[in-house]
């Protein structure tokens, strides 16, 4: 896949450590590996370190290598791929296609994603104005992250497909139960895409026995860590194991033609 120069975009090339167009637009590649074109200063800078830390050690103890696995089986080696929003690179490492592009903007996710990953071309950019080209990918992927509806119709080829990843009802349920006097079960619901249809839904679940630092791993990469009160926090610490239920839905999109 082409990657374009987000300041005219024209087709940057790559030229030992810099990518180039042919107005003479350069982009130095980081020492770790990924590409900076965001040249917004904006406010969102993706996860910060101490999330990304916390799923790295949550991930790297394979809990959910069964959603990764699944995800490949919907992928073929010659697809053309993108993950948006693909965090410290953890399910784009796997996928088995040969041409492969991560996008996200979290700097500290990237360096960890560039460094240990070379099959993959990783890009600092906002996945809401990516910098491909129309109709490029083959398989788009996002996962657990905001959904760029109209970048994802834009750089989808014709015959290509999306696939989204979302909790399903009744994921982590175990946790929430640990830690909030009220727990409530996930709100789900088929989202719409203008432009696109729902294919194929298909739920996966496993249930795992998490020791203390793997639940802490967990709720720290969780959008509740950050809405959760400090005294409801601390019953976490007063648990040495739980068995918590990971319940995915993989939502397989196509284009209306
Ligand atoms: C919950 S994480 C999921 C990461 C990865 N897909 C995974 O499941 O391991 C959400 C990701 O979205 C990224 N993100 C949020 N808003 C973004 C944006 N506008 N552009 C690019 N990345 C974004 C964050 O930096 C973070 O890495």
């Amino acid at each position: 896949m082409n990657i374009l120069c987000p300041k005219c975009r024209n087709i940057l090339y790559k030229d030992e450590k810099t990518y180039k167009c042919a107005q003479g637009h350069s982009f130095d590649i980081a020492k770790e590996g990924y590409l900076n074109l965001n040249l917004k200063n904006s406010k969102n800078t993706g996860d910060n370190p101490e999330m990304i830390k916390a799923r790295k050690a949550f991930l790297e103890k394979g809990y959910y290598d069964f959603l990764k696995n699944k995800v490949n089986e919907l992928l073929d080696e010659n697809d053309s791929l993108v993950d948006l929003a693909c965090g410290e690179g953890y399910y784009s490492s796997g996928f088995i296609c040969k041409d492969k592009i991560g996008i996200d903007l979290s700097k500290s996710g990237l360096k960890i994603a560039s460094k240990s990953d070379k099959t993959t071309t990783y890009l600092l950019n906002s996945i809401f104005h990516n910098p491909l080209e129309d109709k490029s990918a083959s398989k788009i992927t996002t996962i657990f992250a905001p959904i760029a509806k109209k970048e994802i119709l834009r750089i989808l080829k014709d015959d290509g497909r999306f696939i989204l990843v979302k909790p399903d009802v009744m994921h982590l349920y175990e946790l929430k139960k640990a830690i909030y006097d009220d727990p409530y079960v996930n709100e789900v619901e088929d989202i719409p895409i203008e432009g696109m249809e729902l294919e194929k839904e298909i739920a996966i679940q496993e249930k795992r026995s998490l020791v203390k630092s793997d639940l802490q791993n967990l709720f720290t990469m969780t959008p509740y860590y950050n809405t959760t009160s400090a005294s409801d926090k601390e019953k976490l610490d007063h648990l040495d194991s739980l068995d918590v239920s990971f319940c995915f839905l993989i939502d397989i999109y196509r284009k209306i033609i």
